[in-house]
């Protein structure tokens, strides 16, 4: 897979980290900066730069890392068409593409350890989307991004089938 990464001075050591361990699995790794830890840089311009590389086709996923994910997924979520989760394990990792067809991870450096967050790579990078019901919510977040306007939930369909207990779907995510 090509999977473009990006980071700030707060992100450096754990991107690099990580950008090692994907090349060595075998991805192509775009690097969008930083290059040092040395010098203070602002999150957004790297958030940006790895959202238009999958926005654009340039990668197929992306990987953003700041001091908590936060600001640089925020970012990347200005973007059309990314879908920027914060991510801090492999649970939430299975989640964010299982559920929300996530195409961009965010890890925090001062909030993830680094063994966490290579689980959570690996699990995010090897993860389908679940589709059936989570496609159409994905389509209304995709109609939003194209400008199609707001729905209003008042008219929303709801799904027939029985939930699973929350404890079963946290598990055992339910497609
Ligand atoms: C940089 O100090 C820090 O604010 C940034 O890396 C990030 O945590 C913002 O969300």
């Amino acid at each position: 897979m090509r999977i473009a990464v990006g980071s700030d001075h707060a992100g450096f050591a754990l991107k690099s980290l990580l950008a090692d361990h994907l090349t060595a699995a075998g991805h192509e790794v775009i690097d969008h900066g930083t290059s040092t830890a040395d010098v203070s840089v602002d999150y957004p311009l790297y958030g940006h730069a790895v959202a238009e590389s999958v926005a654009s086709g340039q990668a197929e996923r992306g990987l953003c890392v700041c001091g908590t994910g936060i600001g640089i997924g925020i970012a990347a979520n200005k973007v059309r068409g990314i879908r920027a989760a914060v991510v801090h394990d492999s649970t939430t990792a299975l989640l964010a593409r299982s559920h929300n067809d996530a195409n961009v991870l965010c890890l925090g450096e001062r909030t993830t350890g680094s063994a966490e967050a290579v689980d959570a790579v690996d699990t995010f990078f090897s993860t389908v989307f679940a589709e059936g019901r989570h496609q159409r919510r994905i389509d209304q977040i995709a109609a939003y991004d194209a400008g199609i306007g707001v729905p209003d939930p008042a008219n929303a369909s709801d799904d027939m089938a029985p939930r699973a207990s929350p404890e079963t779907e946290r598990h055992q995510p339910t497609p």
